[in-house]
């Protein structure tokens, strides 16, 4: 294939094509117009020999040479950054693009963690996405980002993960329930009507996998993606909840909420800093990692 025919340019076009999912879109983002970024898809397609879009109904989709062509451009962007980083480092400051995705729940922590960071190094750009586990996971697949914060690192994927920070699961009540000050397990529970965060959610992994062992079935009466939308929810009396302390740590946070005394509860699990085992880290990313480790309370332990 002739490489040298498609530059860097045609390359970031055709990663806005595929990020929007549509010409029109990308072209008022690159600010060009939908013939030029048409012309420049055209030109990778013909040099790779292969289409990279499909019409699929009214919608655009990438080809199957269109996902190896994204996932490259993708390992382009790490190596472009990771040699920024180098240079920087080379002359003698930190500068360089640090990429973060975390999962809904550690924005409650996460940012305030990072004061220090910040002060130390002005000049790293940082890029954070926040989204729920599911999508977390699906980033960790397509190699978006250097480091990820979840406490559920996938399974299914070749992932290292440093332990930082303990993530407790509890169950909350608004003032003034019944269940408050008595101990309880969750089946006493079973007919209250529970809020709970979003299926694909960290927080409702644990949730169903604790009922599912269990053996306890739970009324749910509404799921949804919003730690605060759900606290709020709780505390007007809608029903009881599951969340992480995180959740509720924050100053006011605990408003009209009581955390329950429920047996097993509350859930012991970890936050963690994970990312691919084949990614190599750029100098940004390294010294994010240490530093949450050093600001952890797991800041000793760490492994794969
Ligand atoms: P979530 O994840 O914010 O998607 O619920 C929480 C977690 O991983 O503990």
């Amino acid at each position: 294939m002739p490489r040298r025919r498609i530059t860097l340019r045609q390359l970031e076009t055709f990663a806005e094509v595929a990020r929007s999912m549509s010409f029109s879109v990308a072209a008022e983002k690159l600010h060009l117009t939908q013939p030029a970024v048409s012309i420049q898809i055209k030109h990778i397609a013909e040099a790779v020999g292969l289409p990279l879009f499909e019409q699929s109904g009214r919608e655009i989709a990438l080809t199957a040479a269109g996902q190896e062509l994204l996932a490259t451009v993708r390992e382009l962007d790490d190596v472009w950054n990771r040699f920024e980083a180098a240079i920087a480092d080379l002359k003698g400051f930190k500068r360089g693009k640090l990429r973060v995705a975390l999962v809904t729940t550690a924005k409650h922590f996460l940012p305030r963690m990072l004061g220090e960071f910040y002060q130390r190094y002005p000049d790293i750009e940082i890029d954070l996405e926040i989204a729920n586990r599911d999508k977390i996971v699906e980033r960790i697949r397509n190699n978006q980002d250097d480091l990820y914060v979840m406490s559920l690192p996938p399974r299914e994927l070749d992932v290292v993960s440093y332990p930082f920070l303990d993530n407790d699961f509890v169950v909350l009540a608004p003032e003034g329930h019944w269940a408050v000050g008595r101990h309880l397990a969750l089946s006493d529970l079973a007919g209250e009507p529970f809020i709970f965060r979003e299926p694909g959610s960290g927080t409702r992994h644990v949730i169903d996998e604790y009922l599912r062992l269990a053996g306890i079935e739970l009324r749910v009466r509404l799921s949804l993606s919003s730690n605060e939308a759900i606290r709020d929810l709780v505390a007007s009396g809608m029903g009881l909840t599951v969340l992480s302390r995180q959740a509720v740590a924050e100053k006011g946070a605990q408003a009209g909420l009581v955390e329950l005394d429920v047996q097993d509860f509350p859930l012991r699990r970890t936050w963690r800093v994970v990312h691919l085992r084949t990614k190599r880290l750029s100098l940004p990313a390294k010294a994010f990692l240490s530093e949450l480790l050093k600001s952890g309370d797991a800041g000793a332990r760490s492994g794969a």
